[in-house]
């Protein structure tokens, strides 16, 4: 007789932040879901300033798989995971959460998502380029290691520019490039091939005061940010030299899919999904 409880049902996740109205979250990991043939339950929750360990306890308690995490509470997770990769612990921070038996698996996907985005997709190879980060905030802690693998030179400027020297005080090595940090003045006349957007200006409508003459030739200019439209860095980039602008809509693409490979063992095609949320 056939076992009547040889059936598997199926496991929530979710991606936790604060505000999470517009995440496209949700619509990335269903597609995913759908061309890999697993059934899947995947949510945008919003969670108070200070009830993140509670939310995620509730999660997990109710049949959670796992989660990820955004704005702002990638440090916390981060804390509270019992186990983390070595990116995770790299970053210092944790954008993807796996419930296992006992301990909280704690990964960390953006800087393979940035660099799949990048090289992949855009087809940009990094060897040898020098890379401005603009921004020392979460968003930069998880994307420093993999640049580091390949860039000829990194600067990162920020507005507290405190906040840039921490950042590469911790991420520079004997063995790689040094790590620069500055404010946004100290850019003047220097040049770069690669301009990346990590601040929190886009959401202002702003963009960073940096040099105009800021872009190499052939140089990219890319926005971690994404919205429905170019942003306002993207804009501006294009404006004063860039040769290609490009927001992080490919990046939180490329991010989801491997936080779903880490949970379901399967990794999905991105092209098509990243396609997708572009049409019209
Ligand atoms: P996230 O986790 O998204 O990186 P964060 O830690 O609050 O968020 O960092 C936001 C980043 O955007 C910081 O580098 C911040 O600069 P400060 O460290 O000086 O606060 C930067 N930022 C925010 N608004 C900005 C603006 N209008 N112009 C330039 N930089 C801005």
């Amino acid at each position: 007789m056939p076992d009547p409880f040889d059936f598997e049902i199926p496991k929530c996740y979710a991606v936790m932040g604060n505000p999470i109205g517009h995440s496209k979250s949700p619509a990335i990991h269903s597609q995913f879901a759908q061309q890999c043939g697993i059934e899947l339950d995947y949510t945008a929750v919003q969670v108070d300033p200070g009830g993140f360990a509670q939310a995620v306890e509730h999660f997990r308690a109710a049949g959670g798989g796992g989660l990820n995490v955004t704005v702002p509470f990638k440090v916390e997770a981060f804390k509270l995971a019992g186990r983390l990769s070595d990116r995770a612990d790299q970053a210092g921070a944790v954008n993807t959460l796996k419930f296992g038996e006992e301990e909280l698996y704690g990964d960390n996907t953006d800087g393979v998502g940035l660099l799949r985005d990048l090289q992949s997709n855009l087809g940009v190879d990094l060897k040898g380029k020098s890379i401005l980060i603009l921004g020392a905030g979460g968003a930069v802690r998880g994307i420093l290691a993999p640049l580091y693998e390949s860039a000829k030179r990194i600067v990162i400027a920020n507005r507290t520019v405190s906040r840039a020297q921490d950042l590469a005080r911790h991420f520079s090595h004997p063995s790689g490039v040094i790590i620069e940090a500055c404010g946004f003045d100290a850019l003047s006349g220097q040049q770069f091939d690669v301009v990346l957007n990590a601040t929190a200006a886009s959401l202002e409508g702003q963009v960073p005061p940096i040099p105009v003459d800021i872009f190499a030739q052939r140089a990219l200019a890319y926005d971690l940010m994404y919205a429905d439209k170019p942003t306002p860095f993207m804009v501006w980039s294009q404006t004063h030299g860039a040769s290609q602008a490009e927001d992080g809509l490919g990046m939180l693409v490329e991010q989801a899919a491997e936080s779903f490979h880490l949970w379901h063992g399967q990794r999905p095609q991105t092209g098509p999904v990243i396609q997708a949320l572009r049409a019209p």
